[in-house]
């Protein structure tokens, strides 16, 4: 298929002959670069940490086990905004190529976890993560297992993809229409959505629940993104706007108008998972050039 790979010490590349390539960081198995005949299709600042100091800005960070600030009184209290496996080095665990395309494995346990992380979250869990590459797709698969015999544990997780713009006033979003959407802008109140095609005015931070697996991102009423989830039951819609001045890491400043985070997961509410149990979700991100 004219696949090929590239290691680094600190990330890996998979490129395709049919122009197209994708670039994962070993930190928090981000995905930081995806291009088509070098077209950037994902936002990521330019004064983003790549070093392992903090979370990539941009990209595809991966939320577990905790989506946003964790809740007082839940059994993720202890940790970090979006959980651990953003903020950890993962393992490459091997590649696969088929005519489709190239992806490769990566994999974070709790045995590779530091004892503070251990200590506020103290389950043993397996993730791997399969990022793969074709001609026009990016996708993402997590597996989380429960090898604990005993103990079931709850746990969120989210693909937060940042998608590439040309201007955030000429998009439109669709496939969100007649879903609840809980508004985290204002305090987490639940509404209703009414717009067959959602616009991006102001600063959006909006978790639409149990939403249908297909969601469109139009540019100039074309469509530019299709991001279709499986086993996962919500759809994030952020873009901060304005208040992106706030993030320190955030650059340029203008660059809220090139990028929207259409983030697919699982958060509205816990997933359990039972004893020894495994459980497997992911999204395909289609880019329509
Ligand atoms: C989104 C959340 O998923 O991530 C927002 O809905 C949050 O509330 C955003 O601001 C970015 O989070 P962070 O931790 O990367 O700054």
């Amino acid at each position: 298929s004219g696949a090929s790979i590239e290691q680094d010490s600190d990330r890996v590349t998979l490129s395709l002959s049919s122009g197209a390539k994708a670039t994962i960081l070993l930190y928090g198995a981000t995905v930081i670069s995806w291009t088509i005949n070098d077209r950037e299709l994902l936002w990521l600042s330019e004064a983003s940490a790549l070093d392992g100091s903090k979370a990539v800005r941009g990209g595809i960070p991966l939320v577990f086990p905790v989506f946003g600030p964790p809740r007082a009184g839940t059994a993720v209290e202890a940790l970090p905004q979006h959980g651990f496996a953003r903020i950890n080095k993962w393992n490459l665990l091997g590649r696969i190529e088929d005519e489709a395309g190239i992806s490769v494995d990566l994999g974070l346990s709790s045995d590779s976890l530091d004892e503070d992380t251990k200590s506020k979250w103290p389950h043993s869990f397996g993730l791997i993560y399969s990022v793969k590459l074709t001609a026009d797709t990016l996708e993402t698969k997590m597996v989380v297992q429960n090898p604990d015999p005993s103990n079931s544990f709850d746990f969120n997780v989210l693909f937060h993809t940042y998608l590439r713009i040309p201007d955030v006033d000429k998009i439109g979003v669709q496939g969100l229409d007649s879903l609840t959407y809980r508004d985290k802008t204002l305090g987490g109140s639940e509404h209703p959505e009414s717009a067959e095609t959602i616009k991006i005015t102001g600063e959006t931070d909006r978790v639409y629940m149990n939403a249908p697996d297909k969601v469109t991102v139009l540019s100039d009423g074309a469509p530019l993104f299709t991001v279709t989830k499986l086993g996962l039951k919500d759809v994030v819609l952020w873009n901060p706007h304005t208040s992106s001045s706030k993030m320190g890491d955030w650059a340029p400043a203008e660059g809220y108008k090139n990028m929207v985070c259409v983030e697919a997961g699982s958060v509205a509410s816990f997933q359990n998972l039972e004893a020894g149990a495994a459980w497997e979700g992911g999204v395909v991100h289609k880019a329509h050039l």
